[in-house]
């Protein structure tokens, strides 16, 4: 990311010789995670290593070695492997380096854990992360990650769709839009003793755009417990928008009649909006959003618009000038 501080090196991200953590770090981090394979629960098997897919693993790891065909949403393309995924993350409640969240996720506890639904809705809840996980039977999803910093990964979510959840509480007809809220505090996020964002951290979509089938809540990653670095134990994915949307460790979920406000819009508002679609057409005031890295792979690739789902939510954009809502 960023917009503040403002000098974050581009160069970094986009660098081909960007370090990759150590083999020790990454079976460090393995130590982390808080449950096991069993809490994944039917959606595990389902959890496929693909040919060409380079995940890496330890010994003693949980791995699914099922394969599965392709579903409807799924890339084929080749995952990151784990222990990029899990060692090259933004995480501002950690820090702003790409390595602060594996080296610091140690301080972040994701059990117990309880999440708030409510607002515009007509069953509001209190739930308790693994009551919540038990309610819908858990899919995995290949998606693309792209981040505006223009680097990219394949990332093999586990989790449910949003709209299992929205459908369940039930969003009343005042319900335009879903505002997401993040973890405040500062003994378990180092990065909040300091004010690099305003916390916690906010994001939002539109009602339709939670609803897609593709608007996904993550609660795995490539077989395992979601990592505290990759936003344990409850991040969204929106995979046609920046990653930056994408918020990591939700504690609260509310339903709003008003356009919610978000973090980076918030914090550099002539860099990022609200919307925030993948669009190689739009440059982000710092950088081209023409063309991508993705993560393990040397060369630039192009960048697709809606970062290749197009064909799945363009629609959902009709009519509008969708230079003016980056
Ligand atoms: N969520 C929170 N709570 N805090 C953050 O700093 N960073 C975002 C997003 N979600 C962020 C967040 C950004 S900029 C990106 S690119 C993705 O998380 C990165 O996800 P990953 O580290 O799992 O690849």
């Amino acid at each position: 990311m960023t917009g503040m501080p403002p000098d974050l090196p581009e160069k970094a991200e986009t660098d081909p010789q960007a370090p990759v953590r150590p083999r020790r770090e990454f079976i460090r981090n393995a130590a982390l995670f808080t449950g096991t394979v069993a809490l994944l629960g039917g959606g595990l098997e389902a959890l496929t290593r693909r040919p060409g897919a380079a995940a890496e693993a330890a010994p003693g790891e949980p791995l699914a070695q099922a394969r599965r065909p392709l579903g409807p949403y799924d890339t084929s393309e080749a995952v990151t492997p784990y222990a990029q995924a899990t060692t090259y993350n933004n995480f501002y409640e950690f820090g702003t380096g790409k390595d602060d969240p594996a080296r610091l996720a140690g301080s972040l506890k994701p059990r117990p854990w309880t999440v708030l639904i409510d607002g515009e809705v007509k069953k509001p809840v209190r739930v308790d992360i693994d009551t919540l996980q038990s309610w819908f039977p858990l899919e995995d999803r290949i998606y693309r990650m792209r981040c505006v910093e223009g680097w990219s990964m394949v990332m093999p979510w586990l989790g449910f769709p949003l709209a299992a959840l929205l459908r369940r509480i039930e969003p009343n007809s005042k319900a335009k839009y879903v505002q997401f809220t993040a973890l405040h505090d500062p003994k378990q996020f180092p990065g909040q003793r300091g004010n690099v964002l305003d916390w916690p951290y906010v994001e939002g979509l539109r009602l339709d755009e939670a609803l897609h089938p593709l608007t996904f809540m993550a609660v795995g990653l490539q077989g395992r417990v979601l990592p505290g670095q990759n936003g344990a134990p409850l991040r969204l994915v929106v995979p046609w928008k920046y990653g930056f949307k994408s918020i990591k460790s939700v504690v609260r979920i509310t339903l709003t009649q008003k356009q919610p406000r978000t973090t980076w819009a918030l914090a550099a508002p002539d860099e990022y909006g609200f919307y925030a679609n993948v669009n190689p057409a739009v440059p982000h005031p710092r950088w081209s959003q023409a063309t991508e890295r993705r993560i393990g792979e040397l060369r630039r690739r192009p960048t697709l618009p809606f970062n290749g789902y197009a064909e799945q939510v363009a629609h959902l954009y009709k009519g509008m000038d969708l230079r003016r809502f980056f």
